[in-house]
């Protein structure tokens, strides 16, 4: 029983049903697949995130029809994974479990590329997944994913959910960064954003509805949440933060505590860049770190796009921020509440954090430099205290020429 078919389908062009995941997935990563590809001369030549489930529908034995959610195993294998060798394919491949496989391959056409072929095949013989499968035998499908042109220097992102059907599997996607032909070992801080995660973007920016969330104006401070980033296995960024989102719409102000909890994390580390992606059903949020001078580094940008209860969305962007500025080789630190201004209506409230983007040592931060908001903490009294001497100083002087005034005015007459 093999079967293999071809269809054209508007994968990430137009949508299925936009359907938003409610998974609760915690901090490990369930189901997504995590690969970077060197090429022979040791350069970054393919970088993917991408997370991924599958549900095969069978015939049992005795009781009809039956569905089976496959995730993808944290141990799965990406043996023969491959960038272009000439021939301007590159393909990902991934086997888990005793009987399955996923592959992609990408094509390039001059100067963009495409997400090109998708193919799953699982073997029903494989009685832990498929106990009790009518026809035992080895099932493979194919599509063609109809994607638009991506720029070769620009890194493929999708957070939307998409779902097709193929045969009797339901593939699901989500959270995707993509980069295949990576050029220069470089991968791109410039996004390509799918039309369907564009589509919920522009929307907002159409429309003038104020931003209303059901969530209740959160009184506490945020929870920190420690997030990482690795290259390879070894940590490359580190951050804990507690972080409070304060979003300004016809003057009605939303606070929003990401709980640590709930949310996903990912990222690149480049030679001059590094990315930390936070994620959970409805927010995404992106800080983007760079150098400066080769010995500092900063926050250089802020991608936020929210989606509110009730369907609502909001985005923000500024890439031109400086902001946690420290040595590289150091960490930077603020446990006072610090406002981070993205735009006129929106700005990211830090809570106790550190943060440290480059040079990371066997997983631990480095020295701290503070920032200035912690080291004036005993300034602020001291202004204080001035400031009250000066009142009753002036006090003081005002009682005297009001006493003289006075008692001048009581001798004339
Ligand atoms: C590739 O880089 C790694 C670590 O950076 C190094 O250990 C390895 O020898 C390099 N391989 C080649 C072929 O240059
Ligand atoms: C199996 O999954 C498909 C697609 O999600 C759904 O339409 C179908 O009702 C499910 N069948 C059973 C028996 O759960
Ligand atoms: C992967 O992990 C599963 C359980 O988590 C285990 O049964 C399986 O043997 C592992 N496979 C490999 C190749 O290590
Ligand atoms: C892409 O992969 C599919 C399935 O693995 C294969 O049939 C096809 O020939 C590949 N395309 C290219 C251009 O190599
Ligand atoms: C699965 O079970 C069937 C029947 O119980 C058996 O014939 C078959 O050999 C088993 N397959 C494997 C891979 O163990
Ligand atoms: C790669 O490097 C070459 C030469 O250093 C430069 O001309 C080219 O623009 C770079 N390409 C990208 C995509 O950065
Ligand atoms: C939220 O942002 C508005 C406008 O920038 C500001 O006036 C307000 O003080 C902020 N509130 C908090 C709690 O950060
Ligand atoms: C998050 O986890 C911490 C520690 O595991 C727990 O104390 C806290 O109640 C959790 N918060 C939520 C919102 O689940
Ligand atoms: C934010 O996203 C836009 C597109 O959605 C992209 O062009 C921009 O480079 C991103 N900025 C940062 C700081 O990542
Ligand atoms: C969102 O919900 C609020 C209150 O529940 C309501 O006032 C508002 O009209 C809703 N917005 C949309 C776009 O449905």
């Amino acid at each position: 029983m093999s079967r293999s078919c071809r269809l054209s389908l508007p994968l990430l062009t137009r949508g299925s049903a936009f359907a938003l995941l409610c998974l609760l997935l915690g901090t490990i990563e369930i189901g997504a697949l995590n690969l970077t590809l060197n090429n022979s001369h040791n350069a970054t030549c393919l970088h993917a995130h991408w997370q991924m489930n599958f549900t095969i529908k069978y015939e049992t034995l005795n009781h009809g029809l039956k569905n089976v959610t496959i995730q993808v195993p944290s141990n799965a294998s990406y043996s023969g994974s491959h960038c272009d060798t000439g021939d301007n394919v590159s393909q990902i491949k991934v086997q888990f479990g005793s009987s399955f496989f996923w592959n992609v391959n990408f094509t390039r056409q001059n100067s963009v590329y495409f997400i090109d072929t998708i193919c799953f095949s699982y073997d029903t013989s494989d009685n832990d997944t498929f106990p009790d499968a009518k026809v035992k035998g080895k099932v493979s499908t194919t599509f063609e994913v109809d994607t638009v042109a991506i720029p070769l220097d620009e890194l493929f992102r999708c957070h939307s959910v998409v779902t097709v059907t193929e045969e009797n599997v339901t593939h699901n996607y989500w959270d995707v960064f993509v980069q295949a032909f990576i050029q220069n070992d470089t991968i791109s801080t410039k996004e390509y954003v799918c039309d369907k995660d564009v589509s919920t973007e522009s929307t907002t920016a159409l429309t003038t509805v104020p931003i209303t969330t059901s969530k209740p104006i959160p009184e506490e401070r945020p929870h920190p949440g420690t997030y990482s980033v690795q290259n390879g296995t070894a940590i490359c960024l580190l951050a804990t933060m507690g972080l409070q989102l304060n979003i300004t719409k016809d003057k009605v102000t939303s606070l929003l505590n990401i709980s640590p909890n709930t949310t996903n994390f990912d990222g690149v580390c480049l030679k001059e860049s590094a990315m930390l992606w936070l994620n959970d059903s409805n927010n995404y949020l992106e800080f983007l770190f760079a150098m400066k001078n080769g010995n500092r580094f900063y926050l250089k940008g802020v991608n936020v796009s929210l989606t509110f209860v009730n369907g609502s969305d909001f985005v923000a962007a500024n890439n031109s921020l400086n902001y946690w500025d420290a040595p590289i080789g150091s960490s930077y630190m603020c446990n006072k509440e610090e406002a981070i201004a993205i735009s006129d209506a929106f700005q990211i409230n830090t809570f106790d954090l550190r943060v440290q983007p480059f040079d990371v040592v066997e997983g631990k931060y480095s020295t701290a430099q503070e920032c200035s908001l912690d080291d004036g903490s005993i300034l602020i009294p001291v202004i204080v205290g001035a400031g009250l001497a000066g009142l009753i100083l002036i006090i003081v002087v005002a009682y005297l020429i009001g006493r003289r005034k006075s008692y001048a005015g009581y001798q004339t007459l």
